[in-house]
């Protein structure tokens, strides 16, 4: 069985990038399909950069690319930042900031297998399981906000 992060939806933390010239800032808004792949890509070369090992890098990497893909197919279109922090641990947050429909029932959005577009509906629980700390918080009609984190854990 594997744990999951828990699920803070009710008050939920925004972690903040160091600075905004943080070279290791990557914003990527997303307006069109080729938007997601640039997300991921760019995740993971922070990762990388950040010294997260081969399979964590991969990790995060997936993490952006089905963030990145719910703001095109799900929210209208956002933002997919990922950035370093460093308090309370250095770790690689993602953030995925939209203005869409929003979420009416997160659990059920978070349930595996559960989409409204008849695809695979595994991409939140996915992010979920695959990053450390998964905060969530959606008002209907006002848009979605997804952060997730993984610590970087230094051999
Ligand atoms: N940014 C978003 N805005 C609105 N709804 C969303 C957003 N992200 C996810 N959802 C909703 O949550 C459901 C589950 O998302 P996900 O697990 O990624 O599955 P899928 O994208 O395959 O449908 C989506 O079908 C959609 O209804
Ligand atoms: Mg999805």
């Amino acid at each position: 069985m594997i744990a999951l992060p828990a699920l803070r939806s009710v008050s939920m933390c925004f972690y903040a990038p160091v600075s905004v010239e943080d070279p290791h800032l990557v914003k990527v808004p997303v307006s069109s399909e080729i938007h997601i792949m640039e997300a991921s890509r760019r995740a993971r070369w922070l990762a990388e950069e950040m010294g997260f090992n081969r399979i964590a890098a991969y990790h995060i990497a997936t993490a952006a690319s089905e963030l990145a893909a719910n703001l095109f197919f799900h929210g209208r279109g956002g933002t997919l930042s990922a950035f370093m922090i460093q308090d309370p641990a250095v770790g690689l947050v993602l953030l995925a900031e939209d203005q869409g429909p929003g979420i009416a029932d997160l659990a059920l959005a978070l349930t595996d297998g559960y989409s409204t577009t008849g695809s695979l509906g595994c991409g939140l629980p996915g992010v979920r399981r695959l990053m450390d700390q998964f905060d969530i918080c959606s008002e209907l009609g006002a848009g979605c906000q997804v952060q997730a984190v993984k610590w970087l854990i230094r051999q």
